[in-house]
């Protein structure tokens, strides 16, 4: 068996609106990003996974598809696209798209279909129910981007489901002819070379109440209002069998990384789905680590904003370290084009902006699974300051804004708060590259503004420093590659409670390291039993090789080569 490369590369995510935009409309594109590929090279980073370059009127950011098997003019043409696949395959990078077929956008052909008549052939392609007694939606579930996941189609008299925006009309995997289909998608892009999917909220596409019939009301958080309803609509109980049926059907075939985003998958999924001889893909991204900052249960959702306790982390992803071993296989992440910067999230992004960005570098890239950087995070670029709601380009922040502040009686301020730490679009602002005028993103007026730090944090002044965040993950990534206790090892927390340390060890046969990371700004004192032969890398100049009274300096993290 072919050896899986998947566990010892790094996936660089791309969001290719905000990446690099070389015909100066204002919007990244693929040649964009070929003229960057040698910058990949250099970071040294295995696999590119592009969000959606698909055509797509753009509600949801390109997550909503009109037509799978093209690309959006906006992005280029299939001939940019496959000049992009050759030259990242001659440098070594390979490619994973974004497959999103949970839903499809509303004016994809299949969605016009079906809206023509209730016998249309494309009509079961969807998920249509009839309205409820009083005329209203099915049921009282809240889409993702507010309102309900319910919109009512006039012309026949029935409702559609639509968990994301109403743009985004559900597909209904029940039927066998949608889920051929997506096989065939699938096919014919791994057929153009394409190594593989991230799967967009892929265990969404099991719905509970679509095997048992019924359709119930979500359980009231918020009295009076639409409530969450993600629960009732993830992991329905055919997910492995429809994904098993993906791999046999498709995967088998094919050398791969896939990843499938799960939102709400517990440990028990992760080891089903990605267990290599009973499961389909080889990972999953979880959330658990990224909800700890939100008040659970809460109504609001992720928008319900709670300080991070470590503790909570640490236990979180130990969890899943110690879950998955040896059954299955983690991704490791702390941003993407969802997330807020981790440096602005969980470190410092002021005083010691460098400092924790490598400090959070160093705690993700010392676990075992597969690391993802996204954009940026490699320069450690920050959330963005949001001054009022008019810098929402984002239909989340802007649809939660509007409802909160106009329907639920939220203060604006506490709506836009939540906007600053949590939304969208400060992981989306554009790429910065220099200090040249937007960052070098475009010649022309980017399609959201660049975060007006450039002039302080880019790609050109990065490479330059080699005290920089860039090259910190340069090294992290060529590690990966170089020890295979890195991509091996067996991982174990130490210090559990401990507020303001997370430190493990990764064992592999005689290689023992300790990863050690100060994830605050004070400077506690440890004593660890332990000796150093080799500081592997950090992100202060050494203080000595002891481990007793050992007192780390704001954000400090290191791997430490253990006797
Ligand atoms: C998850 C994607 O990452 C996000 O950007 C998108 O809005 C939703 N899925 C819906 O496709």
């Amino acid at each position: 068996m072919a050896p899986a490369w998947w566990k010892s590369s790094v996936v660089y995510q791309i969001y290719p609106r905000s990446f690099c935009d070389s015909n100066g409309d204002g919007v990244g594109d693929l040649r964009g990003i070929t003229s960057k590929l040698d910058y990949l090279q250099t970071l040294g980073v295995d696999v590119v996974w592009l969000s959606p370059i698909y055509p797509s009127p753009n509600d949801d950011g390109g997550y909503d598809i009109s037509d799978y098997r093209a690309i959006a003019p906006e992005f280029g043409s299939m001939a940019d696209f496959d000049q992009m696949l050759a030259q990242m395959h001659q440098r070594g990078i390979r490619l994973v798209m974004d497959l999103v077929v949970n839903h499809t956008s509303d004016e994809h052909p299949w969605f016009t279909e079906a809206c023509k008549s209730k016998d249309n052939p494309y009509r079961n392609y969807y998920i249509w129910r009839a309205p409820a007694a009083d005329g209203g939606p099915p049921t009282n579930w809240e889409a993702a981007f507010s309102g309900s996941t319910w919109e009512f189609h006039a012309p026949t008299g029935e409702y559609y489901l639509h968990l994301f925006s109403k743009k985004q009309p559900e597909l209904n995997w029940e039927n066998p002819r949608v889920r051929a289909e997506v096989h065939g998608l699938m096919r014919f892009w791994l057929e153009k070379g394409v190594d593989g999917f991230r799967m967009d909220v892929i265990n969404m596409v099991s719905k509970t109440y679509a095997v048992d019939g019924s359709l119930q009301d979500a359980p009231v958080l918020r009295p009076g209002f639409l409530q969450p309803a993600f629960t009732l609509v993830t992991n329905g109980p055919r997910l492995l069998e429809f994904l098993q049926e993906m791999r046999r059907e498709v995967l088998d075939h094919y050398d791969t990384l896939t990843v499938g985003e799960a939102p709400c998958a517990t440990i028990r999924q992760g080891v089903e789905i990605t267990h290599p001889d009973t499961g389909a893909l080889n990972m999953l991204f979880q959330f658990e680590h990224m909800d700890l900052d939100s008040v659970p249960g809460h109504g609001e959702g992720k928008w319900a904003l709670k300080t991070l306790d470590l503790r909570d982390l640490k236990a979180c992803l130990t969890r899943w370290q110690d879950g998955l071993a040896g059954q299955g296989w983690n991704s490791l992440y702390l941003g993407n084009h969802d997330q807020p910067r981790p440096v602005s999230r969980f470190g410092n992004d002021s005083t010691y902006r460098v400092e924790s960005a490598k400090m959070l570098a160093t705690l993700l890239h010392g676990m075992q699974g597969t690391p993802y950087v996204y954009q940026g995070e490699e320069l450690g670029m920050t959330n963005k300051p949001y001054a009022s709601e008019a810098d929402c380009y984002d239909l989340e922040s802007i649809n939660m804004y509007r409802s909160a502040t106009q329907e639920r009686g939220i203060a604006p301020e506490v709506a836009l708060q939540a906007i600053r730490s949590k939304g969208r679009d400060n992981a989306r602002t554009p790429m910065q590259w220099n200090a040249n005028s937007h960052a070098g993103f475009t010649t022309g007026t980017p399609w959201q503004p660049v975060n007006p730090n450039y002039p302080q944090i880019h790609s050109q002044a990065a490479l330059l420093d080699t005290n920089s965040v860039f090259h910190y993950y340069r090294q992290l990534i060529a590690l990966r590659k170089a020890q295979p206790v890195l991509v091996h090892g067996r991982y174990q927390l130490l210090l559990a409670e401990h507020p303001e340390v997370y430190a493990y060890l990764r064992t592999l046969g005689d290689e023992r390291w300790l990863v050690l990371c100060n994830f605050y700004g004070g400077t506690p004192v440890l004593d660890l039993p332990y000796q150093v032969a080799q500081r592997v890398i950090a992100n202060y100049p050494s203080a000595g090789t002891s481990l007793h009274n050992m007192v780390l300096r704001p954000f400090e993290a290191a791997m430490l080569r253990l006797e």
